[in-house]
């Protein structure tokens, strides 16, 4: 595809001149001849390969020009290259600072202006090329990582009978929370993904103690209750991501002080734990276990209300409360 240049510039034979060059060249060239038909141009919308422009004219500087192609929404990406007569190097520092891609003077040599043309061009499409590649891979190994952490999550979920889809939905339900906290759009994700991963210390526990029906030992208990601790040894190898071994670590922690495995107690519980912890023992009464049915939406709300400032940080306890007044259909519950 042949290269489309659109040049500025006041003197009439400098254009003419110009034209030829590229005419010869098999570049496609737009002039115009002033500030203002150059502005009725951005207008029209259209998207050259790159811009030659003047540095002065009578009714605009190039740098004016540069500043309106800098902030047009089409062509802020498109390359400026300056054309002068200046000998001023302070000129030409200037336009390479204020984001010129080069500086060509005149009187020009033909050959050299069309291979630095050429060359700004090239170096823009690669740049762009590449900027684009970065960011569908960028986004593949997004997409990727939610996948990998999903099925982990999927394959913790399996070993309990009774635990269908328990860490998408306590994921789900910490996000939300997170959401009415205020939390960032990065932090959310970051939630989400620790809600998703915060039992998978249970792939450490045998499945006869998760899938026993009927009460545990106090032995067995004590079993269990090294879940978190395995989960935060696993996600701990994870250098990249320090952060995700926070809700497996200390979900059964509680405000009072009186959880495991470390009787953290109020703040000093990272909050994203003390997000999980409530939305946790949500899922846990608003889902089927092998010893009962799920608990009616009023009764799981009196619960929540009750623990509020004892198992839970009353913070967000209160949040899950107007979640759970605002579900009039109880959706929120395993289907
Ligand atoms: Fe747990």
């Amino acid at each position: 595809m042949n290269e489309r240049i659109l040049v500025v510039d006041d003197d009439g034979m400098s254009l003419r001149l110009l034209r030829r060059v590229f005419d010869k060249a098999g570049i496609e060239s737009r002039c115009c001849q002033s500030g203002a038909a150059f502005r009725a141009w951005l207008e029209e919308g259209e998207v050259p390969d790159l811009f030659l422009l003047d540095v002065h004219m009578p009714d605009a500087s190039g740098f004016d020009l540069l500043r309106l192609i800098q902030t047009d929404p089409v062509c802020r990406n498109v390359p400026v290259v300056f054309l002068t007569g200046d000998e001023d190097v302070k000129t030409e520092t200037a336009g390479l600072h204020a984001g010129a891609a080069d500086f060509i003077r005149k009187p020009f040599a033909a050959e050299v202006l069309l291979k630095r043309v050429r060359n700004t061009i090239e170096l823009n499409r690669l740049h762009r090329d590449m900027a684009q590649e970065i960011r569908v891979k960028t986004e593949r190994l997004a997409r990727a990582y939610i996948q990998i952490v999903q099925a982990l999550a999927a394959s913790v979920d399996a070993k309990d009978k009774y635990t269908h889809g328990h860490s998408s939905r306590v994921a789900a339900y910490s996000r939300e929370i997170a959401r009415r906290a205020g939390f960032s759009e990065q932090e959310l994700d970051s939630v989400y993904m620790m809600g998703l991963l915060h039992d998978v210390g249970k792939i450490g526990i045998s499945d006869a103690i998760i899938n026993k029906p009927g009460r545990l030992t106090d032995e067995e208990f004590a079993v269990i209750k090294t879940h978190p601790a395995v989960g935060a040894e696993i996600l701990g190898k994870i250098d990249d991501l320090p952060e995700l071994r926070l809700g497996a670590h200390w979900h059964h922690e509680r405000w009072d002080g009186r959880g495991y495995p470390d009787g953290l107690k109020g703040e000093a519980i990272p909050e994203v734990a003390r997000i999980i912890a409530v939305a946790d023992t949500y899922d846990a009464m608003t889902s089927n276990r092998s010893y009962r049915a799920l608990m009616p939406r009023e009764r799981v709300r009196a619960e929540i209300e009750r623990c509020s400032g004892s198992q839970f940080d009353p913070r967000f306890a209160a949040i899950l409360l107007d979640m759970i007044d605002e579900d009039t259909d109880y959706t929120m519950r395993e289907v």
